[in-house]
């Protein structure tokens, strides 16, 4: 049966990975609160992510501020340009994106077989280059609001996504800054600093991890497209001429990153972009098949000199880089690598999940890499005497200096081993009776379900080595 997003939501709720922010007082459309599982998940992530592209050679670690200059957002043209078309329906007074209600009417003509219809809707789609366009689109084909079923349509208008706020205690438009809407900018802006203090030569990038803000109309799909969010890009700068050769090394590497970490195969792909953005000379999305459908978890985008030229243009300060050996200087290209963490987490969620059939029972179980998983151990004492206890507990303590590890005594240890299964903690190891003899515990693998006997002392190696690395 096919996984329902509601399935993945609850689980999350109930089993402490994602709450809905501020939930008491009715929730916070577009955030979202990491639990206790959750918070270790996205964790993992994030280290997994920051060691594979900052520990290396050529890339750098930055941790740029949320609020930039003001000029920051004209030079990147986000103030300008970073906007949706939006509708709104006068009966519902629903607002909605206006090229997603085109495409909610190709994919309506899909279902009902009408190819050439949806095909040349599509094709219209992709030319409308203005509000304009798009609202004649709505108006010759007579789309309707879903929620009020009428065509009581306002015009389509541009609406800016990114949240404005004030730095000091003035409401003034002297005063008006932005929260930024990704994290790419502060590493643009900060290129000289970090060529200078690192002494990095070109090629070399910058990567960097953190909240970025966007005042999404449609939040919708769980943790797919929310209004705060955390991002993981990272800025590679290259000689151009070299650029080609970069944006396809950083595609593979991207795309095994993904695969290293577990993630089904069938269920991601590249996909080009079919329009270009004003700075990109070539994109390519990753795609996961979340229970919704395709949706992309991360853009490798070649973006010329754009950026720099860009931020030199509007600080007059010259981003460039002079090479000694040919003693040229130019403004270096850059290859981006942009995926959310946020969006990570529900993509590794929802590809870790499976209900499996075991001894006429269903089991839920997160079949989460072990790098990923948010308990990497869980301590099971069978006997509550003869010392099993207090080894069990010193085992505990030991192991979690290392690794998050859980202990837990209640129920039958079946109950315990599945309540782990649905945490996706990949390993149990129980204390019984003949670890007091011969200083071994049972180590039970979460997907297998094989149990194996070790010494309790090399257990820390057993998980390390599971991890890799
Ligand atoms: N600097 C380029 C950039 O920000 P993007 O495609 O707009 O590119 C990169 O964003 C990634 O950030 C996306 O692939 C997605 O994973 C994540 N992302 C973007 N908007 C998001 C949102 N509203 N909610 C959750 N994640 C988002």
């Amino acid at each position: 049966m096919a996984l329902s997003l509601d399935t993945i939501v609850s689980l999350a709720k109930r089993r402490g990975f994602i709450f809905q922010s501020s939930e008491i007082y009715g929730g916070l459309n577009g955030c979202w609160d990491y639990g206790p599982l959750g918070v270790e998940l996205l964790r993992n992530i994030k280290e997994s992510w920051w060691r594979e592209m900052t520990y290396r050679d050529d890339i750098e670690g930055l941790d740029a501020s949320i609020l930039m200059h003001p000029r920051v957002w004209e030079a990147s043209g986000h103030v300008q340009s970073f906007s949706d078309p939006m509708i709104d329906n006068k009966t519902s007074k629903v607002r909605h994106r206006a090229d997603h209600l085109i495409e909610g009417e190709i994919e309506k003509l899909r279902k009902k077989g009408r190819t050439d219809r949806a095909d040349e809707l599509q094709a219209k789609l992709d030319a409308a280059g203005d509000p304009a366009a798009l609202f004649q689109l709505i108006l010759d084909n007579e789309i309707k609001d879903p929620v009020s079923g009428t065509s009581d349509w306002t015009e389509v208008r541009q609406f800016n996504l990114m949240f404005k706020t004030h730095i000091g205690p003035l409401e003034e438009t002297a005063s008006v800054v932005y929260l930024r809407p990704e994290t790419a900018q502060g590493i643009f802006v900060n290129f000289n600093n970090v060529l200078q203090s690192s002494r990095q030569k070109i090629p070399f990038g910058i990567g960097q991890i953190g909240k970025s803000f966007r005042n999404e109309i449609n939040t919708k799909n769980f943790l797919f497209r929310t209004r705060e969010f955390e991002q993981m890009e990272m800025q590679f700068f290259v000689k151009p001429g070299e650029d080609e050769k970069w944006y396809e090394y950083w595609r593979e590497q991207r795309w095994n990153w993904f695969r290293d970490l577990g993630m089904t195969m069938e269920k991601l792909r590249m996909k080009p972009h079919a329009k270009l953005a004003h700075y990109a000379k070539a994109a390519v999305d990753i795609e996961y098949e979340f229970p919704f459908g395709w949706g992309e978890l991360e853009g490798i985008h070649n973006r010329s000199d754009f950026d720099l030229s860009r931020h030199t243009e509007y600080s007059g300060k010259k981003l460039e880089y002079y090479e000694e050996a040919t003693k040229e200087r130019f403004v270096p290209y850059v290859i981006e690598t942009a995926v959310g963490a946020s969006r990570s987490t529900m993509a590794f969620l929802t590809d870790a999940y499976r209900e499996e059939e075991v001894n006429g029972e269903t089991r839920t179980v997160l079949r989460f890499h072990p790098k990923l998983a948010p308990y990497k151990l869980a301590v099971l004492p069978l006997i509550n005497r003869d010392g099993m206890p207090e080894f069990a507990t010193k085992l505990y303590h030991d192991v979690q200096r290392k690794f998050k590890t859980f202990y837990d005594t209640s129920g039958a240890v079946g109950r315990r081993y599945r309540r782990q299964d649905e945490a996706g903690t990949p390993f149990c190891t129980t204390i019984d009776g003949q670890t007091l003899e011969d200083g071994t515990v049972t180590v039970r693998d979460r997907d297998s379900m094989e149990q194996i006997r070790i010494p309790a002392d090399g257990i820390m190696g057993y998980i390390q080595e599971k991890i890799g690395g």
